[in-house]
């Protein structure tokens, strides 16, 4: 069944209590199956400028009213701290923002582990000393869309003043979804309460809104502390954005050395994300791939580790387990379920081919990694240091995730199996960070506050 078909399935508008009408529609709208699109990164001179900008864009950026229904291309909008203080927002309103939002994410370094190659004094230009305000995307399902609502935003661009764009990002994949290692990714994702979907078979209970939408109850009864004003904050959401090269050809000749056969390489691969290519979760397939139950979104997700304690079918240590441990026995305790995120990622670059090896990757591959959060910051924090680069909440100890793990000195992937376990070395950074960025995605209205300077008018 196709994702579209899947989700209309589940929906029921007696369900919704969100304010769908006033929520950007890419927090709740999943990319579409092929994709296209662009990311633009924005940078404001004059506040005055960058606020009417604003203002006009907000006419274009469809809400989540109808999310569940088809779409041809939609356009959310982001802003940086450094981007509402160029827009001339209030101190105090500045000030209510999250401690790690204001500094921004080049500032975060230590506490996300963003060191030696992954370090911010490598990254491109647009993300280098805060130049990112506003964060543009679109998201279409075909070229001519994704043309059509480009050509729309960048002529409101063009009638701004003050305000540069620092660059622009095309990215897509076929129907099959397939990240740059030749994977299916944003399968699972958290279901929102209060959007009107029921979850998936098998999938977790409905997360409370408010781990995703500000102003709404979080898993603590509460919502998360909100920007101020009001009008500001409510409906809102934070984004984190982080743009990796994909090192393809390094993981391919991993999987060659330790492989020693195709199946073999697929099989290692596989341990290593969870899924297998097509995106069969090895719990329910644990011996090959299956074509048909990874594209089969009434299937796909319908599993958890309970029958898997001893990590024999996938192992504790492969990202998606690390990711989301669906129940799994953690050494180290810790609620999992603020820790759902909703990913907007896409992938760029040529599509994965098993040939590829370190000597011919060219570094055109990768993915932005994005996801939202109303805890955005303090997630990223948490997994970057907890659940990415250690191990000692499965017992572990240092070993790292063995795809998004920051490895400076080659790392180690453990298989368990019996009568012995497996252990894999030569585990290197296979996804290097080349810039990010913590942003903050208002409501439609806000936008139009925003765009109206509203607070200069007392
Ligand atoms: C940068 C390269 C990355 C690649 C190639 C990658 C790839 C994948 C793949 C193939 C899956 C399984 C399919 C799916 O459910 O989407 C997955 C799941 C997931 N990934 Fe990543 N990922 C990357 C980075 C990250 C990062 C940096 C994080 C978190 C900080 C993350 C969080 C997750 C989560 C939460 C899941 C879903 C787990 C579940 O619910 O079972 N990923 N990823």
């Amino acid at each position: 069944m196709s994702f579209l078909s899947n989700l209309r399935k589940r929906f029921d508008s007696k369900r919704v209590t969100l304010q769908l009408d006033d929520i950007q529609g890419l927090i709740l709208r999943s990319r579409p199956e092929p994709y296209v699109g662009i990311h633009a990164m924005l940078h404001v001179d004059d506040a005055a400028g960058g606020r009417d900008l604003i203002g006009r864009l907000a006419g274009h950026v469809p809400s989540a009213e109808g999310w569940t229904e088809d779409m041809p291309a939609w356009m959310g909008v982001a802003l940086s701290h450094a981007g509402l203080k160029a827009l001339g927002l209030p101190d105090d309103s500045l000030k209510s923002f999250p401690l790690a939002f204001q500094q921004g994410m080049a500032a975060r370094a230590a506490q996300l582990r963003d060191e030696g190659e992954n370090e911010p004094e490598t990254w491109e230009e647009a993300y280098q000393n805060e130049s990112c305000h506003i964060a543009l995307s679109i998201f279409a399902q075909s070229d001519a869309e994704l043309q059509r609502v480009k050509a729309n935003a960048m002529a409101e661009l063009e009638q701004a003043t003050g305000v540069r764009l620092m660059g622009t990002h095309e990215f897509g994949a076929d129907k099959e979804a397939k990240n740059p290692f030749g994977y299916r990714d944003s399968i699972s994702q958290p279901t929102v309460a209060g959007a009107g979907v029921e979850p998936n078979p098998g999938d977790e209970r409905a997360i409370a809104a408010g781990e995703f939408i500000l102003g709404e109850d979080s898993e603590a009864g509460s919502p998360v502390a909100m920007p101020s004003p009001d009008v500001l904050g409510r409906n809102g959401s934070f984004v984190v954005l982080r743009k990796y090269e994909s090192c393809v050809g390094a993981f391919n000749d991993f999987l060659r050395e330790h492989g020693s056969d195709e199946e073999a390489q697929d099989r290692l691969g596989a341990k290593m994300f969870g899924r297998w290519r097509s995106g069969a979760p090895l719990n329910m397939s644990p011996d090959q791939d299956d074509e048909a139950l990874g594209a089969d979104r009434d299937k796909n997700n319908d599993f958890d580790y309970s029958d898997d304690t001893k990590g024999l079918i996938c192992p504790h240590s492969a990202h998606m387990r690390r990711m989301n441990p669906r129940g799994s026995k953690l050494t180290i305790l810790t609620d999992q379920n603020i820790h759902r995120i909703i990913r907007r990622s896409s992938t760029f670059g040529p599509k994965w081919s098993r040939d590829m090896t370190t000597s011919d990757d060219t570094g055109d591959r990768g993915l932005f990694f994005i996801f939202i959060s109303a805890r955005a910051f303090d997630t990223i924090e948490f997994l970057q240091q907890e659940w990415i680069n250690r191990g000692n909440f499965l017992d572990l100890g240092e070993e790292r995730d063995p795809v998004v793990g920051l490895h400076e000195q080659p790392g180690r992937f453990t298989i368990p199996d019996q009568p012995v376990r497996r252990r894999v070395n030569g585990v290197t950074t296979f996804n290097r960070l080349r810039g990010g960025e913590y942003m903050f995605m208002p409501s439609i209205s806000a936008l139009k506050w925003i765009g109206e300077g509203s607070w200069l008018r007392g």
